[in-house]
């Protein structure tokens, strides 16, 4: 018989003493207005009540700020809300916290001194703030919260903080992906092959820069006794949490796997047959994983997910204006600043009456540290037999580099 207490409830029971009160967005288009959401975002809340003492552990957007009042309302009961643990300032967390602080005077806010401008400059909430710091605990009535930071994951702020008791990782951005809560809030209630692929579209959109960093951060968390991870987006991990440390860990140290990625830009379908070509040499040699993508259709969120999977990079446009088609070059500054590692770097061009991309990717191939292949098939126009042999030499070349 189902239980209609429980599925009448707009939170959600975690633990006898812990509720979530996250909330679903599936209206904003472009999360920090450049990141393609088709399937969503869940902002994470959670609801500690410590005995004595209440606290939220972050806060939601503005935009759902009546949703979220309804379920602390809800978990509350009428109780006073003591404390907010900020973990994390970016808005997505903190937008509706100015409200939460107007329906509660006397709540606390914790979190660290780097927070401390963003409160002012963002909300100006400037009283009522305890300070932590690496390694301190904060009690909140009987439960004991002790605090890492891990600056640059995805703030300068940035820090978790771990319920000794129970071993429940509250990790701010930390193992979170983009992706609605439809029913299942739970790692043993959905289907992972959809939220995986969106945490590895999160990792590398948003904190993929700083991957060193985040190595650094979980390198930091690798030492606790991790039962249950409670991240502000996606999936709560209570089954199977090693799953989304592993997946995480691998994509910090950059793991890259045995297939190709060729990016091409082409405006009347020269440089696609060129792209076309080394994609059926790869094949012919006995290359499986080969996607082959046109950048003025794939939304540069996925080719940056992407490029940071694939070890074989091909890239490929015509020149526009002595320079890269104007999409590849934004291409490339964006994988410039990613400081992406391990990879094989391959090249090919078009143009009509002068050259000009092939020196820019040969600039950015010197720049990028990956290992670069020899060939780098150029045509002018329509690709000739002799450029399509090109096309399966640099194809040959990224072969036998894979295959080192
Ligand atoms: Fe989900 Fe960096 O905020």
């Amino acid at each position: 018989m189902v239980n209609t207490r429980i599925v009448n409830t707009r939170s959600v029971k975690i633990t006898d003493h812990l509720q979530y009160i996250g909330v679903n967005d599936r209206d904003t288009h472009l999360f920090e207005s450049m990141w393609p959401l088709p399937d969503g975002i869940s902002y994470n809340s959670y609801l500690l009540d410590g005995g004595t003492k209440t606290c939220l552990l972050d806060c939601v957007n503005i935009d759902s700020v009546n949703e979220f009042k309804g379920k602390l309302d809800e978990v509350l009961q009428g109780r006073p809300l003591d404390y907010i643990i900020v973990n994390h300032m970016e808005p997505d967390h903190t937008s509706s916290i100015r409200t939460i602080v107007d329906l509660y005077p006397s709540v606390e806010i914790v979190t660290n001194k780097r927070a401390v401008p963003f409160l002012k400059n963002y909300y100006k909430i400037e009283n009522n703030i305890i300070l932590v710091d690496e390694g301190d605990t904060f009690q909140v009535g009987e439960r004991s919260l002790t605090f890492y930071t891990t600056p640059m994951v995805h703030w300068p702020e940035s820090m978790v903080c771990f319920e000794e008791e129970t071993g429940i990782l509250f990790s701010q951005d930390i193992f979170g992906g983009f992706g609605t809560l439809d029913g299942g809030i739970f790692d043993d209630q959905i289907k992972w092959e959809f939220y995986e692929d969106e945490t590895v579209r999160y990792f590398t959109n948003i904190v993929g820069k700083y991957a060193n960093q985040a190595k650094r951060a979980l390198k930091k968390l690798g030492g606790l006794d991790i039962k249950m991870i409670c991240p502000d987006h996606g999936v709560v991990w209570r089954e199977d949490p090693k799953k989304v440390i592993q997946l995480y860990s691998d994509l910090a140290e950059q793991k890259t796997k045995d297939g190709v990625l060729i990016i091409y830009g082409s405006m009347y379908g020269n440089t696609e047959m060129m792209a076309e070509a080394i994609g059926r040499a790869l094949s012919a040699q006995g290359v499986k994983d080969i996607r082959i993508r046109d950048i003025s259709k794939t939304h540069l969120s996925y080719l940056i997910a992407e490029t940071w999977n694939y070890k074989g990079i091909i890239l490929g446009c015509p020149t526009y204006n002595v320079k890269l088609f104007p999409p590849m070059q934004t291409l490339i500054n964006v994988l410039k600043g990613q400081k992406m590692k391990n990879h094989i770097f391959g090249s090919f061009s078009n143009y009509s009456w002068g050259g000009g991309a092939e020196e820019e990717f040969a600039k950015f191939a010197q720049e990028s540290g990956w290992e670069i292949l020899e060939t780098t098939p150029k045509s002018n126009g329509l690709p000739d037999q002799e450029d399509l042999e090109a096309c399966g030499q640099l194809a040959q070349e990224m072969v036998q580099a894979l295959s080192k």
